[in-house]
């Protein structure tokens, strides 16, 4: 089962002076499982992207097909897509708004009519798999820290158990110890709960680690789409575009202009360690 879209067009205003195009003939296919990082810089459209993926934006020209279905034909039904694929926004402030944690991250169950055990259970289930403890349940949100609030606004959409994960920004505004909680969390959930995961962010750095593919985009267009290995050898394309590459392609790029034969294919701190080990210990031996 996969995800479509085909030649997506978007303009914000459309007709008025502050007209404004935010997509332009968006291609892609998602599969299942995937793990996905979309990149790209302030402004280059991610949010409106990903908004299309669960119909809450509706493409001003293009198609988009959910599971080999058209999700503009007039039957289909959008609500359903809404539980299938679910969207935490950029601001958890958006979307949390009872008057406790717990009644908010039963909301979307109920919402998709589950009788009251069922919903109640799906949010104890999706409150522990976030790693939210118990003492806040019963809180209300605005008064939780910037992290809490992430974590009650993602087991509110994991309680609708759907089959696709969109992540707007999760980790903005966390220091690095909440950043790597949440992002081990996502990737826990991808590996466990076997779902779908499509992880926005500003930062290379953040989605190395994780990620199987990464999708770059620049002024509404997809400018990159492939495994994080190919992206970040194109780290001067990046910069062009006001990104960079993690700090470890840096690192392995200098050491082998510098004459150290490194790969400078790795991606993640283990990888650049292992390599960096490798040619220092290849070059002890053949000094022997
Ligand atoms: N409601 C809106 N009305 C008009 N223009 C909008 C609206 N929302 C976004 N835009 C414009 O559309 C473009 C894409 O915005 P979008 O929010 O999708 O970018 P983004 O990549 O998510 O940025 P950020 O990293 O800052 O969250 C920007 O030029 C933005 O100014
Ligand atoms: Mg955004």
């Amino acid at each position: 089962m996969s995800m479509i879209l085909d030649k997506v067009n978007y303009i914000y205003s459309a007709q008025t002076a502050y007209e404004k195009q935010a997509l332009k003939n968006i291609n892609l296919k998602i599969a299942d499982g995937e793990f996905i990082g979309l990149i790209g810089h302030t402004g280059s459209g991610k949010s409106t992207l990903i908004q299309h993926l669960n119909g809450l934006l509706k493409a001003t020209s293009g198609g988009i097909y959910y599971n080999g279905r058209d999700i503009y034909e007039e039957d289909y039904s959008l609500k359903e897509l809404r539980g299938k694929v679910g969207l935490v926004f950029q601001y958890p402030e958006h979307q949390l708004f009872e008057s406790t944690v717990f009644a908010d991250v039963c909301f979307g169950p109920k919402n998709l009519g589950l009788p009251r055990k069922e919903t109640e259970l799906r949010a104890f289930a999706a409150l522990r798999s976030v790693g939210l403890s118990e003492e806040y349940w019963y809180q209300p949100p605005f008064e939780m820290s910037g992290g809490q609030k992430r974590r009650a606004a993602i087991a509110g959409v994991l309680a609708m158990k759907p089959d696709m994960l969109i992540l707007d920004e999760p980790t903005a505004g966390l220091d690095p110890k909440g950043r790597d909680e949440i992002l081990g969390q996502v990737a826990a959930m991808h590996r466990e709960l076997s779902i779908t995961v499509l992880l926005v962010s500003h930062s290379m750095e953040d989605v190395a680690d994780y990620v199987g593919r990464i999708i770059v985009m620049d002024q509404g267009s997809i400018l990159m789409d492939g495994a994080p290995k190919e992206i970040f050898q194109r780290y001067q394309e990046l910069e062009e575009v006001g990104l960079a590459a993690p700090q470890v392609t840096y690192l392995m790029h200098g050491l082998r202009e510098n004459g150290i034969p490194v790969d400078t294919g790795a991606t993640t701190v283990e990888e650049a360690r292992e390599s960096i080990l490798q040619a220092f210990t290849k070059a002890g031996k053949l000094r022997q």
